[in-house]
């Protein structure tokens, strides 16, 4: 070990005469006093040169924790100089300007030395930080050495500082990379697991997609069901209406004619004038059953006025008709930006519902409200009688006007709905979806 004394020219110098341990002890010269001085100086040599090849700190320390020996790592760690740190507390060397009175190197040490000196024979270790570097410390009482009573000046004890900064960092960048692995494995995880979910939930997506595309269809068949059963049934009425009316009527007016001239023929019968007078008359009659036939079938009103102003007309026309209600019309749309495909089923729609509040809800007051957002256009009747809900299941299936009124929304792309309105009375809604086309014609409409 180096001591104070050693300067590396001495060091040098012996470097030559190093032997292996055991043959420095076979070497010595007995008889010879100088002889055994010089072998013991060598002996003292390898064993610095030893102790200075270690890669720990090695000291010895005497019984109050002061350096007496240490090997040249004390200068590798910056913690002195060889000879500098001699005589120094093992604590104030390992720790320079250390004042934590509660220091564990500090405590581990003199413990270690209480206890060597009270004659404890084992060994005391710790592993602690020194500045930035991690290491283990070992402190056991000198071998062959009484612990006790020896002599001032002799080392009591042996410390070992083993640097294990490498081990550490390497310890630290296993468990960093253990966790990130496990980070990563999380991530990837909840990846899938995400990736998981997005596919359940587009199966299922897909599935209402499905059952919703099938509900359509059905749908779809159902209305054309209904379109076809309602083109039957208008022309059964209209077949109806034709042979009831204008057929008896023209049957009439043939039998009347044929009849005039018979008294033509044969005056002495009758007067054929009068008998013409009445086939006049049925025929202005029956001028007047296809003018309300086609009446029905599309409202002269609508090609006259155009929608909203039909609807105003028919609700001025109600107002009058039933002087006992008020009737308060709010129309948010012009004529033209009622798509024509609408205007009957909205002109129908509002008689219906009028004449229903007439014939059903004992009301004071009906309202009427017709408007159109960038993407519907709205029906309103809202009257405060009786209640929708005092309709009995027999009348609601009895009547056929509501019935047919949901069948003409329907077949037109539109909804219906009639509820019983907040406070008191009946609340009819209807709304239809507007094409871009619509939109467009509105937009010319409105300027
Ligand atoms: N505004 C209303 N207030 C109260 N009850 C109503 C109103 N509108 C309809 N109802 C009830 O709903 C039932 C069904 O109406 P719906 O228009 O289908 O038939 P109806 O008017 O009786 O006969 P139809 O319209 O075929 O001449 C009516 O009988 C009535 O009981
Ligand atoms: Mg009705
Ligand atoms: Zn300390």
């Amino acid at each position: 070990m180096a001591t104070s004394a050693k300067s590396k020219g001495s060091r040098a110098r012996t470097k030559g005469a190093r032997r292996p341990v055991r043959a420095a002890a076979r070497a010595v010269p007995r008889p010879d006093i100088h002889g055994r001085q010089a072998a013991i100086e060598r002996a003292k040599l390898d064993w610095e040169s030893t102790a200075d090849a270690l890669a720990e700190l090695v000291c010895l320390l005497g019984g109050d924790g002061e350096l007496m020996r240490t090997n040249r790592v004390v200068e590798d760690w910056s913690l002195g100089t060889v000879s500098g740190v001699l005589g120094k507390n093992a604590h104030t060397v390992l720790h320079p300007g250390c004042r934590n009175t509660r220091c564990s190197i500090a405590g581990f040490l003199k413990h270690a030395l209480d206890e060597i000196r009270r004659g404890t024979r084992r060994q005391f270790e710790l592993q602690d930080s020194i500045g930035a570097r991690f290491v283990h410390l070992t402190v056991r009482p000198m071998r062959g050495r009484p612990t006790t009573g020896s002599e001032r000046g002799d080392a009591r004890a042996v410390l070992v500082v083993t640097d294990q900064s490498a081990l550490h960092r390497a310890r630290d960048e296993l468990e960093r990379l253990n966790s990130s692995l496990e980070d990563r494995v999380r991530a990837r995880t909840q990846a899938l697991a995400d990736a998981n979910r997005d596919l359940r939930n587009e199966i299922i997506r897909r599935e209402q997609a499905e059952v919703a595309l099938r509900g359509s269809r059905n749908e779809l068949v159902a209305l054309s069901e209904q379109l076809i059963g309602a083109q039957e049934g208008e022309r059964k009425r209209i077949a109806l209406e034709l042979h009831d009316s204008v057929g008896q009527s023209l049957s009439a007016v043939k039998y009347t004619l044929e009849r005039g001239m018979e008294l033509l023929r044969q005056p002495r019968l009758g007067n054929p004038a009068a008998v013409f007078q009445l086939a006049v008359r049925r025929i202005q009659e029956t001028a007047e059953s296809i003018r309300s036939i086609s009446m029905n079938l599309r409202p002269k009103i609508l090609d006259d006025l155009g929608a909203a102003s039909a609807v105003q007309w028919f609700c001025r026309d109600f107002a009058e008709i039933y002087p006992s209600m008020t009737v308060a019309t709010e129309l948010g749309v012009s004529d033209g930006q009622v798509p024509d495909r609408l205007a009957t089923v909205v002109y129908r729609s509002v008689q219906e519902l009028l004449n229903n509040v007439a014939k059903h809800s004992d009301a004071k007051h009906v309202a009427v409200k017709l408007a159109m957002d960038e993407s519907r256009l709205f029906l309103e009747v809202r009257d405060n009688g009786v209640g929708f809900e005092k309709a009995t299941p027999e009348s609601r299936r009895h009547g056929s006007g509501l019935r047919n009124l949901r069948e003409r929304a329907q077949m037109t792309g539109g909804q219906f709905s009639i509820t019983l309105a907040p406070g008191r009375g009946t609340l009819a809604q209807l709304s239809w979806p507007l094409a871009d086309v619509d939109r467009a014609v509105a937009r010319v409409a409105r300027v």
